[in-house]
């Protein structure tokens, strides 16, 4: 079937509600393009729950904080397009700034502390972006499920919270980090990557893989110290962060978490890569 796709809010509602009147599960991955095969494993996930699934493409000014960042980003729609329709998504929603924002007015969000380490500190006002956009997607496309990609751990745990907190009807699914073969996490910005930097960048999974399969014979600040120093030589790291996967804070023993993460955030030449693992 072909693929609907519509720059509109009213068309997308009318979309939605169609499926809905149906009985249909709708399902929604909020995405700001540049695809990849990580993107459309998340519209699979969604289509194992979702009758009728709803791709977003928008880059989100509000999100960067760096404008350079912002115009660099990579940008794609008809080839977008083409891979959503390949993996069975039934419409795509590629509004523009003024639609998404039409009739809306910025929320104030307690962020219980998720927002502060981490993408947090070096990224102002991200988090701030992202959960306005996302609730303005919420409202406008009123799915039943939204996926999102646990590369992005942080802004997945912020987006758990806002549902929780706002009693949001939207099962929030987090979805595996889909990697290379080499172990490179996928990226809309690993095709900015030059091609010398390739080696560099795949530094970033290898220590956290070091962590996740060294965990029990060293503490956390053993840990971070073996995995750091490579890194250092090569990379320009922002920072590598063991953390509990719940309330996102340091943890100095493993003893204090339930579940832990390593997380990775460092500039490889002049682009920005962040990734993370699950310890346990
Ligand atoms: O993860 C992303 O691509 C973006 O942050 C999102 C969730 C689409 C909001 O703009």
């Amino acid at each position: 079937m072909k693929i609907k796709v519509t720059t509109s809010n009213d068309e997308i509602r009318g979309l939605v509600s169609n499926a809905k009147e149906k009985g249909q599960i709708v399902g929604l991955v909020p995405t700001m393009g540049a695809l990849h095969q990580g993107h459309l494993s998340l519209v699979q996930e969604a289509n194992k729950k979702a009758d009728f699934t709803v791709a977003s493409i928008f880059v989100n000014p509000t999100q960067f904080d760096d404008n350079s960042d912002l115009e660099n980003y990579p940008r794609s729609l008809d080839a977008d397009i083409h891979m959503l329709e390949e993996v069975n998504c039934n419409a795509v929603y590629v509004p523009s700034s003024d639609e998404v924002y039409k009739d809306s007015k910025p929320f104030e969000f307690d962020f219980n502390g998720l927002n502060k380490p981490m993408e947090g500190e070096y990224r102002a006002g991200h988090f701030q972006g992202v959960v306005q956009v996302v609730k303005r997607l919420f409202e406008i496309i009123n799915p039943d499920l939204a996926c999102f990609g646990l590369k992005d751990f942080q802004q997945y745990a912020i987006i758990k919270e806002m549902v929780n907190q706002l009693n949001i009807p939207i099962d929030v699914i987090g979805c595996e980090t889909i990697r290379e073969e080499n172990g490179l996490a996928l990226s809309s910005r690993n095709q900015l990557l030059a091609q010398e930097d390739l080696q560099s960048a795949l530094l970033i999974s290898k220590a956290l893989r070091l962590i996740q399969q060294n965990y029990r014979k060293h503490s956390p600040a053993e840990l971070k110290a073996l995995a750091v120093e490579p890194l250092q030589k090569e990379i320009n790291l922002e920072y590598l962060e063991i953390a509990d996967s719940d309330r996102l804070q340091p943890i100095e023993s493993w003893s204090e978490a339930k579940h832990a993460r390593a997380f990775i955030a460092a500039k490889v030449g002049e682009v920005r890569l962040i990734d993370n693992m699950e310890i346990f």
